[in-house]
């Protein structure tokens, strides 16, 4: 009576398993870190927006907002603008409402542009072109005296 012996690859015989706990282990850990380096670029490309009841207002002396001037700053964890035209001040997120990209004030043109998709928005926030699907977020602008508060009280 002889025996048949096993195939080598048979899976409860065989020396060399499909995948060893070795290559398990080192599958493991790349899932991690690539797992970690997502997060990482994801709060990269996409800063956290802070709800308007988290941040505090942001005073500009109007002395450095001359008319047809701007400037940028941070309101609470995103970087914003501050407008000034004859007309009127404004204030906007610079946080596109697309995927959250940061987007520029384009002076010349009078325009926001989102260099992600490029996206664009009038100078009012409102979308000319791509694909945001809404306006860039405004912000509350109050004047008092030789000042500029933008943002609310919470
Ligand atoms: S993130 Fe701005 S257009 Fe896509």
């Amino acid at each position: 009576m002889s025996e048949t012996p096993a195939p080598s690859n048979h899976p409860l015989t065989s020396t060399s398993p499909l995948v060893t706990r070795r290559q398990f282990i080192k599958l493991g850990i790349a899932m991690l870190g690539a797992s970690w380096l997502g997060l990482l670029v994801q709060s990269w490309l996409f800063p956290s927006q802070t709800s308007a009841q988290e941040v505090k207002p942001v005073e500009v002396p109007l002395s450095e907002l001359p008319v047809g001037g701007f400037k940028t700053f941070t309101y609470g964890a995103a970087p914003a603008i501050v407008i000034r035209t004859p007309e009127s001040i404004r204030a906007f997120s610079l946080i596109c409402t697309h995927l959250g990209c940061t987007v520029q004030w384009q002076e010349g043109k009078k325009e926001f542009y989102c260099p992600c998709h490029d996206g664009r928005f009038d100078e009012f926030g409102e979308v000319i072109a791509g694909p945001p699907p809404v306006p860039l977020e405004s912000l509350a602008v109050q004047t008092n005296n030789d000042r500029v508060i933008i943002g609310e009280a919470s």
